[in-house]
């Protein structure tokens, strides 16, 4: 941006004190491959999941794809002295697995890689941190084809592509997360079939779940092996489960959901367990025989750091007779085992996905992961929020995302002064962007996209943004 210190539109918001954070904090921004690049058919990459479900007629609203996207790929120099103006310290991308190994097996595209090295050397040439993501979602579509990942050979597949992309970036690039949130890739993608590849079967999405895991173990030992200097985790999305009161029924309630959403992911990659709970709730589902000796202890490969990504708490309490339709991700199919658990409102404020607006859960599940499971560094990998913006005289003046983004960032704070080594935080999205099923119609960035002219306008959260990471934390209102 021209103007960094242009004074952010906040006079309404009354945010408390001023905070710093610790130096060296890692102040980032994050986007998906699928979700900005565009260029779906260009330098030599095939298609993923995601370009077959988006062509699949119904599957996402208005019938959008990610075809053109952001354009990114053409624009990525531009793109990345946008992200200079606003002084990220780094920016977490992912690499689309259909680019650099067309069809999902075999030698890597160099023209697809070349893509990456470029994106690298200019991030690194404007003082950046590349924070690289191995999946954001889109299996190449072969592998899908050959079962997809309820099936054990894909994880050995990532695998393979993770060594390609190691021997290709490793040398430039020191942080590197596996999977982005493994419980949508299995049971929105499988489970309720909301995301591609749009299956619905609940042992399918369990076992996906595992093979997501077992892959992300399989990479992190590639990786170690030829990369020992690296910087090495996975990301998980989480979210505090609360019982809607405190009878016994709405407790275990609470208890089956935390299972399916948290401890199904936390327990193995950093426990080398799963819950015991999880497979008695999951047993008309699974009896786990798809999990095999060896497994839990190639997913429990020890990492560097854990990423957490954090939108919204779930408030869940026992069915009940009548219970409203939910909306998609509080569709049954998304809880193999806990189909009746009743998912509750509590009329507080949300955006525009309807996800309620909660910054306390993000200090709750920051202090869990720290306090029950790992000491290891952890970094807030997404949290953002959609709202419906506007252009008005040429600006964007997105109020409600910048007071979400200062609430969530003064609950951050809190978890490092409870203790928690929480060492960065990447703002969920640099841009507006392909919201997977909604298309276009959610916005979440902190830059507007215009997508008829690809235009990009810093909206107010970008700039207060960029005074956030200049004073390296939050002013006083
Ligand atoms: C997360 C995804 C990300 C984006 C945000 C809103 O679940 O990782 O790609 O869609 O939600």
């Amino acid at each position: 941006m021209s103007n960094p210190d242009h004074p952010p539109a906040v006079g309404v918001l009354d945010q408390g004190p001023e905070l710093t954070f610790p130096p060296g904090f890692l102040w980032g921004a994050a986007t998906a491959a699928y979700q900005i690049e565009g260029a779906a058919t260009e330098g030599g990459r095939s298609p993923s999941i995601w370009d077959t479900f988006s062509h699949t007629e119904g599957r996402v609203v208005a019938g959008h794809t990610g075809d053109v996207a952001c354009d990114h790929y053409h624009r990525m120099p531009s793109d990345v002295r946008l992200m200079a103006e606003l002084g990220l310290k780094s920016y977490r991308f992912s690499v689309s697995w259909p680019r650099v190994q067309p069809g999902g097996s075999g030698p890597a595209n160099a023209e697809g890689l070349d893509f990456y090295r470029r994106l690298v050397d200019e991030l690194l040439g404007h003082g950046i941190e590349p924070w690289l993501t191995l999946y954001h979602w889109d299996l190449p579509q072969p592998l899908e084809d050959a079962g997809g990942w309820p099936a054990r050979d894909t994880a050995g597949r990532f695998a393979d592509y993770t060594q390609l992309v190691a021997d290709a970036l490793g040398d430039r690039v020191t942080y590197w997360t596996t999977l982005n949130e493994p419980w949508c890739s299995a049971f929105l993608g499988y489970g309720s079939g909301v995301h591609a590849p749009g299956r619905s079967d609940g042992a399918d999405a369990v076992r996906a779940g595992h093979h997501l895991m077992l892959g992300h173990g399989l990479a992190v030992q590639a990786l170690r092996a030829s990369r020992p200097q690296a910087q090495l985790g996975i990301t998980v999305n989480l979210y505090p489960v609360t019982p809607a009161s405190d009878a016994p029924a709405d407790v275990d309630a609470a208890r089956r959901i935390d299972a399916l959403a948290n401890r199904f992911f936390l327990d193995p990659v950093l426990r080398g367990s799963y819950p015991t709970d999880l497979a008695a709730d999951l047993r008309e589902v699974t009896d786990f025989g798809h999990v095999r000796d060896g497994d839990l202890a190639v997913i429990s490969t020890p990492l560097d750091l854990v990423g957490v990504n954090y939108y919204s708490r779930h408030v869940v309490a026992a069915p009940v007779e009548g219970a409203e339709p939910e909306p998609y991700w509080r569709a049954p199919s998304c809880w193999p085992g806990s189909e009746d658990v009743r998912f509750v409102t509590r009329g507080v404020p949300v955006t525009d996905m309807d996800w309620e607006i909660d910054a306390p859960g993000l200090t709750e599940t920051l202090r869990r992961v720290h306090e029950e499971y790992t000491d290891l560094p952890l970094y807030v990998t997404e949290n953002g929020s959609a709202f419906v913006d506007a252009v008005v005289d040429g600006q964007v003046d997105d109020i409600d995302r910048l007071a979400y983004f200062d609430a969530h960032l003064r609950a951050a704070h809190e978890a490092i002064n409870a203790g928690v080594p929480l060492r960065g935080y990447f703002a969920w999205s640099l841009m507006d962007n392909f919201e997977w099923a909604w298309g276009y119609t959610k916005r979440f960035g902190m830059v507007w996209i215009d997508y008829d002219s690809q235009a990009r306008i810093p909206k107010s959260s970008a700039r207060w943004y960029a005074e956030v990471i200049r004073r390296n934390g939050l002013a006083a209102q």
